[in-house]
């Protein structure tokens, strides 16, 4: 059965211009040294990209509000748009160094020149630990977020997603072995730590924001684990199969640089079988939401079947 994703579609369109908007807005202003910097920052992060990530946010919480009968309000949203734009601002940075020529050496990202193509390597580095402080200083801003205990919370949760344990830990291994040196285990391993910490952080947080119980945060989490390694399988089909225009990205890297994931292992078949089942089993993981859970689900339905 083909599904219609034209209304989810255009919703994240709708969020993206919420989120490039908020960030037009808020991002420091450049002073007389550092315009080089600012441009770098902007081109990455401003226009481009699905902004998955935010909308998982902003969904999630939308969720757990309706649920437990407590108003989404203005104040919410707001709040919860604060996340989502540091949220996004650390996967750009994410996004920056993985193209850099000492990781995956790719020249195109969102359908333009790489940053550090684009400007340089220094400046690709810098504009990468930029964002990263930047989504800090959002998050932990006392003028956007006023709960000083979830701002802690959020803090310590972020923190740990992306960092050693995390997002940074899953990409050391991604660069030092290789899918011959690797189990399955392993890779396993490395795709979740790569790129589910950080989606696991978006429904984490959001339930921070607007008070969820401890099941609610708990199969969110599980729905966002499952969601990530589907959503890294796709990647990895997507680099087999799509083309260099409509992906905004070189294809056949994961080849080339011999990647430790579940494509380069088992091949297309055996992969695409598993990113069914991981769908499957994340959408279980929303039973408890009921049908408040529906744009959920769809997005995860649209993660596997998307075309970039
Ligand atoms: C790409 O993420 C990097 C991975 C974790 C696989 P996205 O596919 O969300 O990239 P953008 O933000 O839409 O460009
Ligand atoms: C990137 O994974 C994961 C992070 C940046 C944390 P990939 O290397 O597969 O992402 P793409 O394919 O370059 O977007
Ligand atoms: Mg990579
Ligand atoms: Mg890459
Ligand atoms: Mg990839």
């Amino acid at each position: 059965m083909t599904i219609n994703f034209k209304n989810l579609e255009n919703e994240l369109v709708k969020n993206s211009q919420i989120i490039d908007d908020f960030i037009e807005y808020n991002l420091p202003k450049a002073e007389s040294l550092n315009n080089k910097l600012s441009q770098a920052i902007k081109y990455s992060l401003i226009g481009s990209g699905k902004k998955i990530r935010s909308y998982l946010v902003i969904e999630s919480g939308k969720v757990i509000s309706h649920l437990n009968n407590s108003n989404f309000d203005e104040k919410k949203n707001k709040e919860l748009v604060v996340i989502a734009s540091a949220i996004e601002a650390i996967h750009t940075y994410s996004l920056i160094h993985d193209d850099l020529p000492s990781m995956d050496d790719s020249d195109i990202r969102r359908g333009k020149k790489s940053t550090h193509i684009k400007f340089d390597e220094a400046t690709a580095v810098l504009a990468g630990d930029a964002l990263q402080s930047w989504g800090f200083e959002l998050i932990s801003n006392p003028k956007s977020l006023e709960d000083s205990r979830k701002i802690s919370k959020a803090v310590f949760e972020l923190s740990k997603a992306i960092g050693f344990s995390g997002m940074v830990g899953g990409q050391q291994g991604d660069i030092d072995f290789t899918h011959k040196d690797l189990n399955e285990d392993n890779i396993f391993w490395i795709q979740q730590k790569k790129t589910g910490a950080l989606l696991e952080c978006c429904v984490t947080l959001s339930c921070i924001i607007c008070d969820a119980t401890d099941s609610q945060l708990s199969k969110l989490r599980e729905f966002s684990r499952f969601l990530g390694l589907a959503f890294q399988l796709k990647d990895d089909l997507l680099d087999l199969q799509s083309n260099l225009k409509s992906l905004g990205k070189p294809i056949h890297q994961d080849k080339l640089n011999e990647t430790p994931n579940f494509v380069n292992l088992f091949g297309e078949k055996k992969s695409t079988k598993k990113m069914e089942y991981y769908l499957e089993e994340s959408i279980k993981s929303l039973n408890i939401f009921g049908n408040h859970s529906k744009n959920l689900v769809l997005l995860a339905k649209y993660v596997v079947n998307r075309s970039f």
